[in-house]
């Protein structure tokens, strides 16, 4: 799709969003694009408000091909201006609670009683998390989706990708052990419209109040 005007609202980017296929190689996306796209993506809500998503930007032509050797050649991660490796922090709980609950506090978001309280918990449940990488994906995984749709709402083209080897991107990119690769985000422009590939139905996907249980309400009149 064409960078235009207007911003899209979020049915609109919800439903004309599509894994883009075909990037223009040719056509290159602003900073100012760029930052505004990542800056929406760390809107996004997070577990604790421990915003455990990290972007390694690559926009080299040298270093997406790096990427793309980790990428099973995937041809995107050349054709696209950007790739974004989106990381999950494992150990946010450790390094970044104290200036999350400060900047909370000043903000007025929480007083300091409600701070106190937020760590005491915090210390006594994240160092038993058996499973902290689950827990990065998953909010960097809403982070990586809110800069798809923020993408797509201000006409920029997207793929996201978990094509790749976990192990190589982590080695040629310098990602420490504390970070797990949450998924590769292509941006660019696309070549052509990709066809809309279709999507189960609620009935399909719903239940209702029990797991098994049909959804009765039928499908929505309109997305838009
Ligand atoms: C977690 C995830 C990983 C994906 N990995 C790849 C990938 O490595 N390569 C690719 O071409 N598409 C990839 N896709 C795109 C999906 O194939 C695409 O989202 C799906 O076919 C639906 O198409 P749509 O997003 O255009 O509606 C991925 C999508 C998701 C959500």
């Amino acid at each position: 799709m064409e960078e235009q005007g207007r911003v899209l609202t979020v049915p609109e980017a919800l439903v004309n969003r599509r894994a883009t296929r075909r990037f223009d190689p040719n056509h290159p996306l602003s900073d100012d694009l760029l930052k505004r796209i990542l800056g929406l993506a760390a809107c996004a809500p997070s577990s604790t408000n421990l915003q455990p998503w990290r972007f390694l930007v690559v926009r080299t032509e040298k270093n997406r091909a790096r990427l793309r050797a980790c990428a099973f050649n995937q041809p995107k991660v050349t054709d696209a201006p950007v790739m974004v490796i989106v990381l999950g922090y494992k150990n946010a709980y450790e390094t970044h609670l104290e200036p999350m609950l400060a900047n909370r506090v000043e903000l007025g978001a929480m007083t300091t009683d409600g701070a106190a309280e937020v760590k005491a918990r915090v210390s006594r449940s994240f160092p038993n998390n058996p499973d902290l990488a689950t827990w990065a994906l998953r909010s960097s995984m809403l982070a990586s989706m809110s800069m798809l749709v923020a993408a797509e709402s201000l006409g920029v083209a997207s793929a996201p990708m978990e094509g790749f080897d976990h192990a190589r991107v982590k080695e040629e990119f310098g990602v420490p052990d504390d970070h797990i690769v949450c998924c590769l985000v292509a941006l660019g422009h696309a070549l052509a419209t990709d066809p809309f590939p279709g999507r189960f139905g609620l009935t399909e996907v719903c239940y209702e109040e029990h797991f098994g249980q049909p959804w009765t309400l039928g499908e929505p009149e309109t997305l838009l």
